[in-house]
């Protein structure tokens, strides 16, 4: 069998806080070069699944895979080294490191994996838009160009899969589009698939298919209430 492995796949997926079930037997697969948005209403699981399937938490329940790879079950920090290559990650906040410069906050998770390429860091700051700023702080920078540069550092380490959770949250309405459109084309141009996690329809229209999270669990139909 040559069958090419997704991206990333979750099988069963269940996870509990308490009495409260945040997560109640969720599966999904993302083929490379696919995008899928996520949309639910607060509190329905979306943060709690985009934990689970970039390995920063473990399920009670169901599996994680990476690539081909089952992952939930790996020690932390292998699992945390083989993160830095294979999952990139734009939260709503940028968690840039205000003391490095723009280029060295791109360079961290190919650093973490071994695998520093310079040149590769400033062809996704050129991608983005920001060409010439690789010696700039994060902190002289606007909110939509920090979260560019979250971006560029999102795809660095030529991961097989991008998280994105609420990525442009924090923006206005014409930064949001902006960003958005640039995570999806870098992504689909990689060939990396794409999970983002968004309240704004105008954002799920760039995926390729979107799935609504509601209780925890994926539903046929957009739910009413969001
Ligand atoms: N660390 C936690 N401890 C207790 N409850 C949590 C924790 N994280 C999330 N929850 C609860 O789990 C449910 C799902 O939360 P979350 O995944 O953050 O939803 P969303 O991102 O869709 O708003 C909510 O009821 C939330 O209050
Ligand atoms: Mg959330």
């Amino acid at each position: 069998m040559t069958a090419v492995p997704a991206a990333l796949e979750a099988r069963s997926l269940t996870q509990r806080y308490g009495s409260l079930t945040a997560l109640r037997g969720v599966s999904l697969r993302v083929e490379a070069g696919e995008v899928v948005a996520v949309t639910g209403p607060s509190g329905s699981g979306k943060s709690t699944l985009l934990h689970l399937l970039g390995g920063l938490d473990v399920p009670q329940e169901g599996e994680v895979w990476w690539a081909g790879t089952r992952v939930d079950t790996l020690d932390t920090q292998v699992r945390a080294t083989r993160r830095a290559g294979q999952v990139g990650l734009v939260f709503q906040h940028h968690y840039l490191l205000d003391d490095l410069t723009v280029i060295e906050n791109v360079l961290i998770p190919s650093r973490l994996a071994g695998q520093r390429d310079e040149a590769r860091a400033r062809d996704l700051l050129a991608r983005v838009g920001l060409g010439g700023r690789e010696a700039a702080l994060p902190g002289v920078l606007s909110g939509g160009e920090r979260q560019r540069v979250a971006v560029a550092r999102a795809l660095a380490a030529r991961p097989a899969t991008v998280l994105a959770d609420e990525p442009t949250g924090s923006l206005d309405r014409a930064n949001a589009q902006a960003v958005a459109q640039l995570l999806v084309n870098l992504a689909r141009e990689e060939r990396a698939g794409v999970l983002f996690v968004t309240h704004d329809d105008r954002l799920a229209a760039f995926a390729d298919r979107t799935l609504h999270l509601l209780d925890g669990q994926f539903t046929e139909s957009v739910p009413a209430l969001l």
